[in-house]
């Protein structure tokens, strides 16, 4: 599989007799790139550290740019870029300082080293905090530092470990707009998350991953229609309206939330079908607070495949270190 950047078939990994990686497939074309999205402890981070290395594979096959990262690990270790829980920033250098110093280690030379920061504290937004140490730095601004010294020997393959987690707004905006253009740029990206709207937003496939399996795998529209082309979401006034509407509707993946008193359903999004819905609603007497019909997010994907929502919404975890 020497056209695939990325080649996973089998993956499984123990950590004494806690098994978190429980055969995994994955396949990443060449130029794409893979949102691997799943709840924490899903064992997201478990493979990235495989793919890069950093930890050995218990069986399976698993090549990066067409070499084993078992026999291979040199040559996977100078195709990738890896940013992610393993900071290589050091606190004391300016950016600028950092991003040349990672050029040496590349051998890339004095003059090619400070253009190579050059273009990067450029590309990354931190022209004007170049020169300051790297402690006095946001949080956003760090992730940026960290993923720019990943990308000094422009990497064909970018491994990225939940790039926004913890970011505020604003710098997770600028952290998608730099992986939308690393991607213009030709790269390969595994990108995991957990954020349904992040992988909706940068991934061009979607494998989603829960207690160590790939349970379903596809662009985002694919797996959107796998719940079905519209949804129906009837919220009641009160709790007990709540109930029965619970016991007398059915229909197909059907979900509910017990605190919003909501229930939603799949339709095939015509009025008749709507209608239908609506008649029940009124010959049982029920009195309906609002009523919306949306197309499936990725919430609702996950919701159905997995039977929970997907740990962390992505407004709450807003806060910036
Ligand atoms: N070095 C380790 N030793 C023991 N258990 C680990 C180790 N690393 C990860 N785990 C466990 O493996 C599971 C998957 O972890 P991880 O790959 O970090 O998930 P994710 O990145 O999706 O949150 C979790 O249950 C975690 O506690
Ligand atoms: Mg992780």
């Amino acid at each position: 599989m020497h056209d695939a950047a990325i080649s996973i078939k089998n993956l499984t990994k123990s950590f004494k007799d806690l098994q978190v990686l429980k055969g995994i497939d994955l396949t990443v074309a060449r130029g794409t790139v893979l949102g691997l999205l799943g709840p924490n402890g899903a064992g997201k981070t478990t493979t990235v550290r495989i793919l890069s290395t950093l930890l050995q594979p218990d069986g399976g096959e698993i090549s990066v740019n067409g070499y084993n990262v078992v026999t291979q690990a040199d040559d996977v270790r100078h195709s990738i870029g890896l940013t992610g829980q393993y900071a290589a920033v050091d606190e004391y250098l300016s950016g600028r300082e950092n991003l040349i110093m990672m050029g040496r280690l590349y051998h890339l030379g004095g003059e090619a080293s400070k253009a190579r920061a050059e273009e990067l504290l450029e590309q990354f937004d931190l022209v004007q905090a170049a020169d300051r140490p790297a402690k006095t730095y946001s949080g956003g601004m760090r992730r940026r530092l960290d993923l720019a010294l990943s990308l000094v020997a422009t990497p064909p393959i970018i491994f990225l470990d939940e790039p926004t987690t913890g970011l505020d707004p604003r710098s997770r905006l600028l952290m998608w707009d730099i992986v939308s253009s690393l991607k213009k740029s030709g790269s390969t990206i595994l990108l995991t998350t957990q954020y349904l709207e992040e992988a909706d937003r940068l991934a061009d496939r979607i494998a989603v991953i829960d207690r160590g399996i790939v349970i379903a795998e596809g662009t985002a529209d694919e797996l959107k229609d796998r719940v079905g082309k519209e949804r129906l979401e009837i919220s009641f006034n009160t709790e007990n309206d709540f109930i029965k509407a619970l016991s007398i509707i059915e229909g197909e993946a059907i979900q509910s939330n017990k605190e919003e008193k909501t229930i939603s359903l799949a339709t095939g999004g015509t009025v008749a079908e709507v209608k239908r819905v609506l008649d029940i609603m009124e010959a049982s007497g029920l009195d309906i607070d609002t009523l919306n019909l949306h197309k499936p997010t990725l919430d609702d994907v996950f919701l159905k495949l997995t039977g929970h929502q997907a740990e962390e919404k992505l407004d709450e975890s807003v806060k910036e270190k």
